[in-house]
């Protein structure tokens, strides 16, 4: 058993997470529950692995190796039931960096690029940065429960969407879409013929019902593209490295070509070393740790039921990140993550980043020591009794 209950101090590193201050006046830092990174302290192989790797002193310019590609394969099969072929993947840098040249190289400025909001807020960057129009297509939410609208769906891809950004898990509204909705979704992206960029970083963090990749939907393969990586599953996001899988091997070869025209190279090959160790590895680590932010939002949802009975939390099925609906503050989402750090001490995500029906949301990170995650809960009850009780 991995100690996912261990406390592990981040202060004093360079942990953007923990180092957030922002301009509140604090002195002593805040207990961060904010970006999408976890406490857990990664898989020991993993570790062991990198630390070997450094017994040779030189970190030049590198290629991913065979076996590297083998984990991955291995891991997308065993763990996903998708066998992803190895001449469909590319071993890259940042998720985010690849959909911005993604998008710029399959769209032509001012195309449309639809996101089903609210959602991670750098799409919405990489949308509009790239000098694309931003189609926001608005879920429906019945009972704390968000759900794609075809029907608008539909009526937005025939005006004229060329791509649509898709997140599975999705970040923030926590769902694991099931194999019905993205039979949907495929469909309707195949009868318009637009490109399916599916972010499917948070995989490994399913946690009430298996997850499908869109990879299991050949019929889209044509136009599609998955981002995976390691950094929230093993939580090495500061390794800056992903994998796309692309079906379609030409237009695979057209975004490698892409990246490397703009002379950007792969990550350091430290990350291809943990990428496979993590896949070749991290079965017991990965379902642990599973377990664990599943039990974190079971006493998340319970403690919120008990003491501050008025917050919605979001239905939960997967990522360890947990979507509360606060409106009950009478606050815009911003006040309150000035009162709950300039008052409390605490960092929780701006929900209202995540798109504009998203006004008094709070996004919550739940990835760490149930002991941080009961103290933080603790603080944000305290400026419920206040503000809301
Ligand atoms: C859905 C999603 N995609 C991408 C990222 C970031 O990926 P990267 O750091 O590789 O750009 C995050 C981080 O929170 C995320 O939640």
């Amino acid at each position: 058993m991995y100690d996912f209950d261990k406390v592990v101090d981040r202060r004093g590193t360079s942990s953007i997470k923990w180092n957030v201050q922002w301009d509140f006046g604090q002195k002593d830092g805040l207990l961060p529950f904010w970006i999408a990174d976890t406490d857990f302290a990664s898989e020991p192989k993993i570790l062991e692995a990198m630390k070997k790797r450094c017994d040779h002193p030189i970190f030049g310019y590198a290629d991913p190796w065979d076996s590297v590609y083998d984990a991955i394969q291995g891991w997308w099969d065993r763990r996903h039931g998708f066998h992803a072929e190895k001449d469909w993947m590319f071993i890259s840098s940042g998720v985010v960096t690849n959909i911005y040249f993604n998008m710029q190289m399959l769209v032509p400025k001012g195309g449309k690029i639809l996101a089903f909001t609210p959602v991670y807020d750098p799409f919405f960057a990489a949308i509009e940065n790239s000098g694309h129009e931003l189609v926001a297509c608005p879920m429906d939410r019945v009972d704390n429960y968000f759900t794609i609208n075809y029907e608008r769906f539909e009526d937005e891809l025939k005006n004229g969407v060329k791509a649509v950004m898709f997140c599975n898990p999705h970040n923030p509204v926590g769902r694991v879409w099931t194999e019905e909705e993205l039979r949907k979704l495929v469909e309707l992206c195949v009868k318009y013929d637009v490109y399916l960029l599916s972010d499917e970083v948070h995989a490994d963090y399913a946690l009430t019902r298996n997850y499908t990749t869109l990879g299991k939907f050949p019929e889209i393969y044509d136009k599609l593209i998955i981002y995976t990586a390691i950094s929230k599953s093993f939580n090495m996001a500061g390794l800056v490295s992903s994998c796309l899988i692309i079906p379609n091997v030409e237009l695979k070869k057209q975004v490698v070509a892409d990246f490397e025209s703009r002379w950007m190279f792969g990550p350091c090959d430290l990350a291809f070393t943990a990428m496979e160790a993590a896949y070749t590895y991290g079965d017991t680590w990965m379902d642990e740790a599973r377990a664990y932010v599943k039990a974190n939002a079971d006493a998340t949802e319970k403690f919120i039921a008990e003491r501050m009975p008025k917050i919605q939390v979001t239905k939960h099925e997967g990522t360890f990140l947990m979507w509360l609906d606060m409106n009950c503050y009478g606050l815009t989402s911003e006040k309150i993550t000035e009162v709950l750090a300039k008052e409390y001490g605490v960092a929780l995500g701006d929900g209202s980043h995540y798109g504009k029906e998203a006004e008094g949301f709070m996004r919550f990170n739940i990835g760490c020591a149930r002991e941080t995650l009961m103290k933080g809960l603790e603080l944000m009850a305290a400026m419920y009794d206040k503000y809301v009780k």
